[in-house]
């Protein structure tokens, strides 16, 4: 069967939480399992120094991400499940892309023009603060990709530019030298939930509002009680429409339960009940994976072994990739 090639990278900061769980962990490990998807999915350690100066933070979140994915079930005999930093081909073509791509094209990348020009309002200089690594972030992400022949790379909204950017210097590094590059493309999945956090708006580690996946039972039914919800009583009908604790219950309910729901809070149903039923379902799906987690972060030497292996499959195709593209510009030997 002809398999499409699917690349996500997953940066190694922070901790996952219930948005990063709905919107991109479980959809890609239901994708890697499909028979016509040939799955790459890596932990983005050199992207997370461009976030993170803290050591331990990166240390603790490359663990707890990787321990993640492989408690929620990821077949790593399928999918080929590597650390970026254990792929020396990929720092190489980010050096060689480096020297084709614009540095135009990476004066428009989002992330660093917001940078710019959030230090303009401040009356800073515009390069306050700003690393290399920020301004050249693209061009690491398009050697991720590019190394590995992806045709698909499955991402939110606001990193299609980055995939748009590698294939514009695919195009360019095929024009100029040699026709080596897979052109990558986007792929934005509308259907899968961008779930609201506490407070209501998008969960995101920069609003303070997650809910991290894998708490203990009792931090979870907190930290479900602290969404926000009106001042309805019970008794009285209430929005599900306008209501956060609906919008993670359909995330997580099938349809039936999602209906069952919303006739719920028709009919008035209190916060306390529906916030306890939230727990419940949630608790539900994790609470297998948590234990699992847990005894995994337990057992580095074991997730270590997993990602190992991971990076001997990924530098197959990697090293014979590099030795395609150190030709094409002229870097050989001279015997
Ligand atoms: N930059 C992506 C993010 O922050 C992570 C990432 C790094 C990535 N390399 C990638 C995603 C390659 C897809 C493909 O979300």
């Amino acid at each position: 069967m002809a398999q499409q090639r699917v690349l996500t990278g997953i940066t190694t900061t922070g901790t996952p939480h219930l948005g990063n769980y709905v919107g991109a962990i479980r959809p890609a490990i239901a994708s890697s399992s499909q028979t016509d998807v040939d799955s790459f999915l890596f932990l983005a350690d050199y992207h997370a120094l461009i976030k993170s100066q803290d050591p331990e933070q990166v240390r603790q979140s490359s663990r707890e991400i990787a321990a993640t994915w492989l408690a929620l079930g990821l077949d790593t005999d399928k999918a080929v499940f590597y650390r970026q930093s254990d792929i020396p081909e990929i720092t190489e073509l980010t050096w060689i892309l480096s020297c084709s791509a614009a540095k135009g094209l990476m004066n428009r990348a989002h992330a660093y023009k917001a940078a710019v020009q959030a230090n303009e309002e401040a009356g800073e200089d515009p390069d306050y603060g700003i690393t290399m690594g920020l301004f050249s972030y693209p061009v690491l992400m398009a050697a991720d990709i590019l190394m590995f022949n992806a045709e698909k790379i499955p991402v939110g909204k606001d990193q299609i530019q980055h995939v748009e950017m590698a294939r514009d210097i695919a195009q360019r590094f095929n024009h100029n030298f040699a026709d080596v590059f897979t052109l990558p493309e986007a792929v934005v999945d509308d259907s899968v939930a961008v779930l609201q956090g506490l407070d209501g708006r998008k969960m995101s580690k920069s609003y303070n509002n997650t809910i991290p996946l894998f708490l203990g039972e009792k931090q979870l039914r907190k930290a479900i009680n602290k969404i926000r919800t009106n001042l309805l009583e019970p008794g009285e009908p209430k929005d599900p429409d306008d209501s956060t604790v609906f919008q993670v219950w359909a995330a997580f309910a099938d349809e039936q339960e999602t209906a069952r729901m919303r006739q719920a809070f028709n009919d008035g149903i209190a916060w306390g009940e529906a916030k306890k039923q939230l727990f419940e379902l949630i608790n539900a799906e994790l609470v297998e994976a948590r234990d699992t987690y847990n005894r995994l972060l337990d057992d580095p030497a074991h997730i270590e072994s997993v990602l190992r292996k991971g990076a001997e499959r990924a530098r197959e195709h990697s090293v014979s990739l590099i030795k395609k593209v150190r030709e094409a510009v002229g870097i050989a030997s001279m015997a």
